[in-house]
């Protein structure tokens, strides 16, 4: 549906007043209302780096989820503001790993004798706290853009990897890209004692996976991508590594949202394209390239939006630059100064990384 024209006019005026003072992050699976008044999108890297590089701008507006907010807050200035337009954009994966269930964790590797050998290597799509946690035991962070790289460097320091929260990744990255095997990885659930596995378990083990998964992409199935091959013939099936294993082993591309954008980019006309990521992404990829005579569909037959995304909508976005056209910062996010130490810890060595 076109977005309403007296907030569209409203958040012209608000930002044109507002000028250099902000800067609007938006995450490429925000709504095209949204996405219009963005100076900057990206994937999860993309918006990390960019949020850093404006110590100018006194006020960061993080159009996408909770932890990305938090994660711009860490690596700005003390002086700059981080604002997310509707604090319930939260993340169910990021949620699925507590800092008291992560210390539980270290505890059971500490017993089992493997946690010196160790190093955590954190999804950005995890809470401050575990970033901090990461950091204080020498780990990462990581992204989908530079999960490899992440991982190559956790080997260098250690044997073993313990990789937070989402399992799909942490193992797509481990057998897909560095030739390990599923034997390799073991699966840590925080919801049965020791995680559910012997310490034999624990000390044999390459890959200690939480159990997490990001429930959009966990829509995709075997199926979806079977069924598309058959409607679709000659069709280049394109996903994001939050998908399952399986998935992602039947895909032919794999890649954070940045990487899907430049692939369809690249992508000669009269190709064909099922993607396996959220759904207002792939709808705005369809548009922009349909004259391009480019066909790209979504993997699935059902629709598969990120709710909490797509909680930030126009009018949040309008009421949070008119409250700072007022002088009013609503919706601040920030990360109190302990943790901030050792979650940017963990963030500049996934910056650092080569
Ligand atoms: P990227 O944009 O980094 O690929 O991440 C996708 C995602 O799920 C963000 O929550
Ligand atoms: Fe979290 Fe999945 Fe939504 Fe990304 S798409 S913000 S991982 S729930």
């Amino acid at each position: 549906a076109p977005s309403d024209p007296d907030l569209v006019a409203r958040a012209r005026t608000a930002k044109e007043k507002l000028g250099d003072k902000v800067f609007v992050l938006g995450h490429h699976y925000q709504r095209d209302e949204v996405i219009e008044f963005a100076d900057v999108t990206g994937d999860s890297f993309k918006l990390a780096r960019d949020a850093a590089a404006r110590p100018d701008a006194e006020y960061i507006v993080f159009c996408g989820v909770h932890f990305m907010a938090e994660s711009a807050d860490i690596l700005t200035t003390e002086a700059q503001q981080v604002v997310l337009p509707d604090l319930a954009a939260g993340c169910s994966m990021a949620d699925m790993a507590t800092a008291e269930q992560v210390a539980e964790c270290w505890e059971v590797l500490t017993d089992a004798g493997v946690a010196e050998a160790t190093v955590p290597v954190s999804y950005m799509n995890s809470s401050a706290d575990i970033k901090a946690f990461t950091g204080k035991h020498g780990g990462t962070i990581c992204t989908s853009s530079n999960a490899e790289r992440a991982l190559e460097w956790a080997f260098q320091q250690g044997q073993k990897v313990l990789f937070l929260p989402d399992q799909h990744l942490g193992r797509n990255t481990a057998v897909r890209d560095m030739g390990m095997s599923l034997e390799d990885c073991v699966v840590y659930n925080p919801h049965k004692p020791n995680g559910g596995l012997t310490p034999e378990q624990l000390r044999a083990a390459t890959m200690i996976l939480w159990r997490g998964h990001c429930s959009v992409h966990g829509r995709f199935s075997l199926d979806s991508v079977n069924d598309v091959r058959e409607r679709i013939p000659g069709v280049n099936v394109l996903v994001h590594p939050e998908c399952k294993h399986e998935v992602v082993a039947a895909a032919d591309y794999v890649g954070s949202t940045e990487y899907i954008i430049k692939a369809l980019e690249a992508a000669p006309a009269g190709s064909k394209w099922a993607i396996g990521t959220e759904l207002n992404l792939v709808r705005r990829l369809a548009n922009r390239f349909a004259d391009q005579g480019k066909e790209i569909v979504f993997l699935d037959k059902t629709v598969c939006f990120c709710s909490t995304m797509n909680r930030i909508d126009l009018p949040h976005l309008v009421w949070a630059l008119e409250s700072l056209v007022a002088g009013k910062v609503v919706n601040r996010i920030q990360v109190d100064q302990e943790t901030e130490h050792f979650a940017k810890l963990a963030l500049e060595r996934m910056l650092a990384l080569p």
